[in-house]
């Protein structure tokens, strides 16, 4: 098969489309013929630092869509042709392949009106909103959240869903980008490089701050973020623990929540697992309806994987980037 290879810790810039053998299906395992893999800052990360897992060349890519190409012993539910979708394992061979391998009971089922390139636009960024939004915050007692990054994967996915249930969002972008935040939901959206992001907080909900906080951006913003929270408040992170060492206790009583998508498969929890294959179908079907946008913006080829991750390395790309397989 074609696959886009990395031959060595933090050699992805310069990564070939080359022929290496498929993989085969284990037990439990599908193997899927890959049409669009979607893009996420976390091929950079990974490719960057290394992983001890892998075996060079490694193929990267977490989120595959495709047909079932064949199933591994003990698999049921499942035939060859099942258009499907998947969160792969980054410690495992990825999806800028023409053929890749997971766990079925992980797998979600593409509804006839989703696209290929659309359902692999879902996984990394919006079962990770999808996931602090309805796995992490308490949101039946949040009325309004701040989310940080709107023009981003995880902040677009997580203002459509939030906005979806009733809540006031605020989001940050940049200026260019405020029309589209908009577009997606969000009823304020600030300009973090020109505005007190706090003053602007505080002002929109007459000084009480918001009831949570998603966090897409880093450590320092998460940290930033506390004093921009009401009394028993929440905060999900995504990109770095807030420092929570200046919020003194019995003051403002803030939840803080951890989310890690990819530690799902390191955790040997399969009632974990089998919930990335529920929060796919719940995303599927809210895109089959057109209630919320699978954030397509643009469809690249597998060759142009490397130049496309160095421009998301600069963090200004806008919704998601997908890669056509076949
Ligand atoms: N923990 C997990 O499970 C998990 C899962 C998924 C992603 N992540 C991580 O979460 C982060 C976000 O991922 P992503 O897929 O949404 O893509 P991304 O590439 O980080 O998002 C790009 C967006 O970030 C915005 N941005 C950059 N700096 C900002 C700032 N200081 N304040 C507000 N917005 C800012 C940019 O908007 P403007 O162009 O408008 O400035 C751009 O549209 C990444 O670091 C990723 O690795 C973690």
């Amino acid at each position: 098969m074609k696959a886009l290879l990395l031959n060595g810790k933090n050699e992805w810039k310069t990564m070939k489309v080359e022929e290496i053998d498929s993989p085969t299906p284990k037990k439990g395992e599908v193997l899927v013929k890959i049409h669009a893999a979607g893009l996420n800052p976390v091929d950079y990360k990974t490719a960057t630092n290394g992983n001890p897992h892998w075996h060079y060349p490694h193929i990267l890519g977490l989120d595959a869509a495709g047909t079932i190409h064949a199933v591994g012993e003990g698999v049921t539910g499942w035939k060859t042709g099942d258009r499907v979708v998947y969160h792969g394992d980054f410690n495992k061979p990825g999806a800028y392949a023409e053929y890749g391998v997971t766990t079925a009971h992980t797998i979600s089922r593409i509804p006839d009106t989703v696209s290929f390139e659309e359902a692999a636009a879902l996984p990394t960024a919006g079962y990770t909103a999808y996931q602090a939004l309805f796995r992490k915050l308490p949101m039946s007692s949040i009325e309004t959240i701040l989310i940080h990054g709107g023009a981003g994967g995880v902040g677009g996915f997580g203002i459509q869903l939030a906005k979806a249930t009733g809540k006031t969002v605020i989001s940050t972008a940049s200026a260019h980008n405020h029309e589209y935040v908009r577009s997606l939901g969000a009823d304020y959206v600030i300009d973090y490089s020109k505005e007190d992001v706090k003053a602007r907080v505080m002002e929109v909900t007459n000084g009480r701050g918001v009831d949570a906080v998603l966090d897409t951006v880093s450590r320092d913003s998460a940290t930033s973020s506390l004093d921009m929270i009401a009394y028993n408040g929440h905060i999900a992170h995504i990109a770095g623990a807030p420092d929570y060492t200046h919020i003194k206790p019995f003051s403002k009583v803030i939840s803080y929540h951890e989310v890690a998508l990819n530690a799902i498969h390191h955790n040997q929890d399969e009632k974990a697992e089998r919930d990335l294959a529920k929060i796919g179908d719940e995303l599927l079907s809210l895109v089959a309806e057109k209630k919320i946008s699978p954030l397509v913006e643009r469809v690249i080829k597998m060759e142009e994987v490397p130049q496309t991750l160095l421009e998301l390395s600069e963090r200004h790309v806008k919704g998601k980037i997908v890669a056509k397989i076949q």
